[in-house]
């Protein structure tokens, strides 16, 4: 087998459009023979990536190639798969037939019958070969190489998972019937007009129903009159054949344009904005098999998300995909299977995307992506490919798509000079930088202007990537979702990323463990950079993406005390199929809000009776899915108990006079605590802070992690018991110093006021400034009213609303593959801490509010901890309450926290009471 080679595979069929035929079709995915390197033949299923079918391991990482740099060739360990498929073909097939092969992994040799067809190059493009297939008995034989030269072009940041991982099909291509089709409906916003652009391989009919369509075609032009235009805020899609005697080919025509006017990027003649996710393909179990109901399900995710866009980062998905996104409804960026990242280890020497001895390599994959999905009325922009550096291959895949397909915008961004795309694209540029990308253009070219810059200038600006949703975070969506609103030419976003590619593994305990880079021995790879999304692989929501469904919410709506000010923020629909609800305790009804055009705000009254503490405003749509919210609150100062006597002195340890019970509740607290189980964004050094190390390390340095307390004083003064403590980290002369004033309010119940004092120069900001409590017994559940349901930290606070919430144990922790803080709940101001030995209640005095985070695990055993599973409980409950957090940032690709976020060294004062209820 032939695999050092730097052009395409041979032997297939030129690329054509996925049709949908009355062709038949026989489906050969099933359970196939199989042998691994020439071994014992056995079985396999197919679709199906072989390492995860106990064939070898599967193997994770980012950048760097898992093999030497020496172009076009593989590692001489380079696993082998033999398929074999004895398959009967019905008398349909017998007069002209294709194989087609939808995704092998990276590289095949296929045999017919005896008879070599060809080979596959591009593990995520469909492939087709023409077989005379028999009656019975076929056999059909693919050979496939986990590692060819197309390994090269295919360093996405992933997973290696060979094999035939998508369907194979045998498909009739009747004599008189259709080869391919190629459907462009245009829609004019001007005269509310389509036109459809329709060259077919033979002479047809095409048949429009709803349009009163009925007219033969072949390279046509035919104008539909007034349509309704599609977009993802009104999927309409009409209905279409072409047709000749031998087959017949449905179409779902969707009318739209897609344009760049003046650096604005335009749909349908209006200004938009992705509002994107980048959705890589991914099952924890099947790896890149993924179901047509499982990719429905994500998509419907998304949309009550209020995704209106995805980039197929990076490559072109399973086809089915396309027919859900037009019809759901989404700005599709359609990305080539290109990525040459690897050799920016290597300065970008030898480089494929610049030699020209691969040029029809490149080729061969943008037409495949180009050919197979073109008639789709979501894909709006084709990509070439991801992360290749620059070169004339590049070049030449943009020249051959501007020609093929002028209906869609060209996008690629490693090209920084933009010269042969149309959109200006950066991934993880800062806030300040995109404040000066929008606005760039708003002034004139600086004399001397290069050709390639004037271009550049005139082209609207997108993020392709942005927001590392890895961990806990990602933080500054908001400053973001900002400057997209305020700056024209900025059309928004994708953030990385939808979905985390853990790996499901579950072992003879029957426990299923989440495994990431390196879990499966090896040697290379890039450890849980790979869990990295908005949602876990089993599809959970992971509180980023409750935030980023507040930024990317099409209304705004803000509340106050007698006004419902709300803004239109869709494309290209009015506000009338929206409901608007306000809610105030028991109370709630319906508002009258005008339709109000996109971009536009309205202002309605807010009912007399809308009057508590805290008034919600929702926007409904289709009955239960709330599509945005605001709140006005007006909460009472809470007040002061009054003090009755002071505290025993047996209540505290002798020695710290820490408090050891409280009405019969035993615990251990409260102690000033200033650090936090870092995150994965804490463990990376924020692109805005170059040289400096990641906060986990600064922390670490400093020895925040390990304050030792001492006590200071002890004694009466003014009716309480005041307490001094100095908390110090080792070897270190800053601190901070926390006063403590204790008055017993009744026998279960402590007031307490404290003041916290820092001292000396610090070095680093802190994590959180919080009290820290450890209460006897496993969590039970929490229950408060503040911010919630969900989790929430400074710069990820969108999303939750007050209100009174009860949260389970399991819910008090975000389940992070690879462990760290979560779970904090903001803006608490009452909160009963349950565990199994009962119940701790903490009221937050006067006008102040808290956070709090409950865990059954310590901090430094989060910390410690490199997977979830591997979390071990002792049995107690770890409780903190925060009197001010760091943000979290996005520092594990991109900026850190941003400064307004930041917790520098600084006084506070809190009033609590404590009062404890023991099971
Ligand atoms: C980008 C890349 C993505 C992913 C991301 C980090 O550079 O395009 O594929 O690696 O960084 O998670």
């Amino acid at each position: 087998m032939e695999l050092a080679r730097k052009g395409p595979g041979e032997g297939s069929l030129p690329p054509r459009a996925r049709l949908n035929s009355s062709a038949p079709r026989q489906s050969l995915n099933g359970t196939w023979e199989f042998r691994l390197d020439e071994g014992e033949w056995t079985t396999i299923p197919v679709p199906s990536h072989w390492v995860l079918e106990g064939h070898g391991k599967p193997a994770y990482t980012n950048v760097r190639y898992p093999f030497a740099i020496d172009p076009p060739h593989p590692p001489d360990e380079n696993p082998i798969g033999d398929y074999r498929l004895t398959f009967d073909a019905a008398e349909d097939f017998r007069d002209g037939a294709v194989l087609r092969f939808d995704g092998i992994e990276s590289a095949a040799e296929i045999r017919f019958n005896g008879q070599l067809l060809g080979t596959t190059r591009g593990s995520r493009l469909t492939h087709e070969f023409a077989v005379e297939p028999r009656a019975t008995g076929n056999v059909l034989e693919v050979r496939v190489a986990q590692f060819s030269d197309a390994s090269y072009l295919e360093d996405q940041d992933m997973w290696w998972l060979p094999g035939i991982f998508r369907d194979v099909d045998l498909v009739a291509t009747p004599a008189g019937g259709l080869r391919d089709v190629f459907a462009v409906a245009d829609f004019d916003p001007g005269s509310g007009t389509g036109t459809l652009t329709v060259r077919t391989s033979a002479q047809a009919r095409l048949r429009i129903p709803e349009l009163a369509v009925d007219q033969t075609v072949h390279d046509s032009v035919v104008a539909v009159g007034t349509v309704q235009p599609w977009s993802p805020e009104t999927p309409r899609l009409y209905a279409a054949t072409v047709s000749t005697d031998a087959e017949e080919i449905s179409l779902r025509l969707g009318f739209r344009r897609i344009e760049v006017c003046g650096a604005v990027l335009e749909f349908n003649g209006n200004p938009i904005q992705f509002r994107g996710v980048n959705r890589h393909e991914h099952h924890p179990e099947r790896g890149r098999v993924v179901s047509p109901e499982d990719t429905r399900a994500e998509l419907e995710l998304m949309k009550r998300h209020n995704v209106n866009a995805v980039r197929t980062s990076h490559y072109p998905p399973a086809p089915g995909f396309l027919d859900l996104t037009d019809e759901l409804g989404f700005y599709v960026v359609l990305e080539c299977d290109l990525e040459t990242h690897g050799f920016v280890e290597v300065g970008w020497r030898d480089n494929p995307s610049d030699d020209p001895e691969w040029e029809s390599a490149y080729l061969d994959r943008m037409r495949r992506t180009v050919h197979r999905d073109k008639n789709h009325a979501s894909v709006v922009v084709w990509s070439l490919g991801n992360e290749a550096g620059t070169g004339t291959n590049l070049e030449a895949m943009a020249a051959w798509t501007r020609a093929f397909d002028p209906s869609r915008l060209i996008h690629y961004e490693h090209d920084w000079a933009s010269t042969y795309v149309d959109l200006y694209s950066r991934m993880y540029a800062s806030h300040d930088e995109v404040e000066r990308i929008g606005e760039e253009v708003l002034s004139p070219a600086p004399f001397g202007a290069t050709p390639a810059e004037l271009h550049r200038r005139e082209l609207p600006f997108i993020q392709c990537e942005y927001a590392h949703a890895m961990g806990n975070g990602p933080g500054g969506l908001e400053e973001y979702q900002d400057l997209f609103d305020r700056y024209p030419r900025l059309a928004g976003g994708f953030i990385w990323e939808w979905v985390e590619h853990a790996l499901a593994v579950t072992g003879s305990d029957g426990k299923r463990r989440m495994y990431y880079g390196g879990d499966f021995g090896e040697d290379i790879h890039d450890g849980n950079f790979v869990t990295d999304g908005l949602v876990s692989a089993d599809r959970e929501v992971r509180p980023g993406l409750t935030a980023l469904a507040h930024w990317f919410s099409p209304v705004r709506i803000e509340v106050t005390a007698s006004t419902v000010r709300i803004r239109n923020r869709y494309d290209h629909v009015d506000l009338g199929h929206l409901t608007f609800r306000w809610r105030t305790g028991d109370a709630g009804g319906v508002l009258s809000v005008p339709r109000a055009t996109p971009g536009r705000t309205v202002e309605v009254p807010l009912p007399p009776e809308a009057s508590g503490p805290w008034v919600t405003v929702e926007a409904v749509a289709d009955a239960e899915h709330v599509i945005g919210s605001g709140q006005f609150t007006r909460f009472a100062p809470t007040g002061r108990p009054a003090p009755t006597t002071l505290p025993t002195r047996e209540a505290f340890d002798p020695v710290s006079m820490r408090l050891r019970t409280l009405g019969g509740l035993t615990l251990d607290g409260p102690l000033v605590s200033l650090w936090r189980a870092p995150t994965d964004n804490d463990r990376y050094p924020g692109w805005d802070e170059p040289g400096l190390p990641p906060y986990a390390e600064r922390w670490t340095e400093a020895g925040i992690d390990r304050l030792r307390t001492r006590l200071v004083s002890a004694g009466e003064v003014d009716g309480a018991l005041r307490t001094v403590h100095r908390s110090t980290p080792p070897g270190r002369d800053f601190g901070v110093d926390s006063e403590f004033r204790w008055h017993q309010v009744s026998p279960d119940a402590l007031l307490l006021d404290v003041v916290v004092t820092p001292r000396g120069v610090w070095p680093v900001e802190w994590a959180r400034l919080g009290l820290d409590l450890v209460l006897p017994g496993a969590p039970a559940g929490l229950d408060w009213l503040g911010l919630g349901p969900g989790p929430a930290y400074p710069d990820l606070a969108a999303g939750v609303r007050y209100g009174t919430f009860h949260a389970e144990a399991d819910e008090l922790y975000t389940p992070y593959v690879r462990p760290q803080e979560s779970g904090a709940r903001r803006g608490v101001r009452t909160a009963t801490v349950a565990t199994s030995a009962g119940e701790l209640r903490v009221t937050v005095l006067g006008d102040d509010e808290i956070a709090v985070t409950v865990s059954p695990w310590s901090r430094a055993l989060i910390a410690s901890t490199l997977h979830h599973h591997d979390l071990v409980a002792d049995g107690r409950t770890y409780v903190s309450l925060d009197l001010a957090q760091s943000g979290v940032g996005t520092a594990a690709c991109g900026p850190g926290v941003l400064p307004r976020y930041r917790l520098p060294a600084r006084p506070a004062r809190i009033s609590l009471l404590l009062e404890a209820n023991p099971a």
